[in-house]
């Protein structure tokens, strides 16, 4: 733990689920300055345990007075309980980083991927949000082609992991590939969104009237908001594949300046945390299965788009569940800690 950290009191909404019991894993591999921990999770995990540096903690059922003496809360319990419980959190006078849908785009919430926007913490009300695994992973590559030659048109189509859906869907796919490969027919009970394993599925979240899903209409909101472009004329495709961790994206950019590809390598390599894999010679890219449980983004396969001037392809692949939530949520929460942005308790 840095020296000049102080110690917090730090609380986890959605503490049992994919990304709560990552918080959990996280603030100790990175040593935040935690002064006193509070898991909180639905009824039916009261009593439940979680080790956070040797020692177990009771889950505790969410309400509206968990939030007393509390400085960070770390939400992930999905939109409807952060409306339901946010609120009290910061009457109470903590800060909470939120990786619900819920608030990202309120404009009085700063929407923040660590490394790219940290500025907008600062002008925080209590809420900050934490944007959506795939754009999370997206922006940095694009945070940095915008500085080198200005974005113009930006084209994504995702190759998402089950692990975004919660720990309820890797459950299902491995559930599910066993009874396939036990000659069964798969569990059945599912929506047509469900039937993950050995297929792939372009509906992730719910369709809109104009035929976009919410996923690919997150990814194009919550990327303008971030990189502070209102009119960054950017497209999306998300597709659910049979990945258990690892969300994996195709990305075309078309860029403002003519740019060589070793310009955007060299580039890419000076960004901290974004880590380039290509080397088509040695068949050398990233994939899901390798970069579970790294703390970079990566980003490979970089080639001109020979169909179109200062147009370049890439493939980006992240760990969704800690560069798409629960990292870039802590890293945030650093930031507050080292810079004194913390709530004013009442
Ligand atoms: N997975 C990702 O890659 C990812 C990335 C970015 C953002 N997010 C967002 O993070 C949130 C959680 O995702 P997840 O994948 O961790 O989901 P998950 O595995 O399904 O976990 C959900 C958590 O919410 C808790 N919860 C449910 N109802 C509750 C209630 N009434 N009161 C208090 N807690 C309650 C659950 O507790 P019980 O165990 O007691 O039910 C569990 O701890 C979602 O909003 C998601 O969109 C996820």
């Amino acid at each position: 733990m840095p020296q000049e950290m102080k110690k917090v009191n730090v609380a986890i909404l959605g503490a049992t689920g994919n990304v709560g019991r990552k918080f959990v894993e996280i603030l100790e591999e990175r040593d935040f300055p935690v002064n006193n921990l509070r898991l909180l999770a639905s009824t039916s995990s009261i009593g439940k345990k979680l080790k956070f540096k040797g020692k177990e903690y009771i889950v505790e059922q969410a309400t509206k007075d968990s939030f007393k003496d509390i400085d960070i809360v770390l939400a992930s319990a999905g939109g409807k309980i952060s409306k339901e419980f946010i609120p009290y959190a910061v009457k109470a006078g903590a800060v909470v980083i939120d990786n619900s849908s819920a608030y990202r785009m309120d404009k009085d919430v700063p929407l923040v991927v660590a490394g790219v926007n940290n500025h907008a913490l600062k002008t925080h009300k209590g809420i900050i949000a934490n944007p959506n695994c795939t754009t999370a992973q997206l922006i940095v590559p694009l945070k940095v082609l915008e500085e080198l030659a200005g974005l113009k048109r930006v084209v994504v189509s995702t190759y998402q992991s089950v692990s975004g859906a919660g720990k309820a869907s890797m459950d299902e796919l491995i559930k599910q590939t066993k009874e396939i490969l036990n000659g069964s027919d798969p569990f059945v009970d599912l929506t047509p969104n469900r039937k993950f394993a050995f297929n792939v599925i372009p509906h992730i979240d719910v369709f809109a009237e104009d035929g976009y899903t919410k996923e690919e209409i997150k990814v194009i909101n919550e990327s303008r908001k971030i990189l502070g472009i209102e009119d960054l004329k950017i497209t999306c495709t998300a597709v659910r594949v049979p990945v258990l961790i690892g969300h994996s994206e195709s990305v075309n950019v078309e860029l403002k300046k003519p740019i060589t590809k070793k310009e955007i390598i060299n580039a890419f390599n000076e960004f901290p945390d974004l880590e380039v894999l290509d080397n088509p010679q040695n068949e050398t890219y990233p994939m899901a299965i390798d970069i579970a449980g790294k703390d970079s983004v990566f980003v490979g396969r970089i080639r001109e788009d020979k169909s179109k001037p200062n147009t370049f392809n890439f493939w980006v692949v992240a760990d969704n569940l800690r560069i798409g939530a629960a990292l870039n949520a802590i890293k945030i929460a650093e930031i507050i800690v080292k810079e004194s942005l913390l709530g004013v308790k009442k």
